[in-house]
């Protein structure tokens, strides 16, 4: 093969290199895009941590699951190192439940384990999720979000209880945890 041969093939080996390589650098744009584009992000809700618990949706008082009077379910949750409050959730099988969280101190963040409820909770935000649980049964909650030399003790339980159950539970109008007391 002469000279000019072997570097028509060098040049053609690399051409197809660098081919490969710009073409997945826009695949993954593309895919990052739609996927983002796909995903609404959550909406920016503010509140004031210093006196989240004094004032406001997320005084003690508050917290856990209630039923709005346009029948959706929400559970409310205060993040802080190293629980959440409450430290047990329950909320009803089949229908969809919201969860509006904060934090008090640093970033720390939940997922519901079997589940794809996830979130981050970061002072001053509130976060919204909205999920179905499909069947009753208990998971664990654990922080996801390093926070400090308690993160790995930091998790809570989210109970899952049939929807006719929660209704006769939740009919008194209180908020509702399966907080032992
Ligand atoms: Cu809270 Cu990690």
């Amino acid at each position: 093969m002469s000279s000019d041969a072997v570097a028509i093939v060098a040049e053609r080996r690399w051409a197809i290199v660098v081919g490969f390589i710009i073409a997945s650098l826009i695949a993954i744009m593309v895919f990052t895009g739609v996927h983002w584009a796909a995903m609404p992000p959550s909406r920016v809700e503010t509140v004031d941590p210093r006196t989240l618990h004094v004032s406001g949706e997320f005084v003690e008082g508050n917290l856990g699951t209630s039923v709005a009077a346009d029948g959706k379910v929400v559970t409310r949750l205060v993040a802080q190192q190293y629980s959440f409050h409450p430290q047990c959730l329950l909320v009803p099988a089949g229908v969809p439940v919201t969860f509006r969280g904060t934090s008090t101190d640093v970033i720390h963040g939940f997922n519901v384990a079997g589940t794809n409820a996830n979130a981050m909770l970061v002072p001053g935000f509130v976060a919204t999720f909205t999920t179905t649980f499909r069947n009753p049964g208990e998971h664990v909650m654990p922080c996801h979000e390093y926070c400090g030399t308690g993160h790995e003790g930091m998790w809570a339980r989210v109970k899952v209880i049939p929807l006719d159950e929660f209704r006769s539970k939740a009919g008194s109008g209180e908020r509702l945890s399966c907080v032992p007391r």
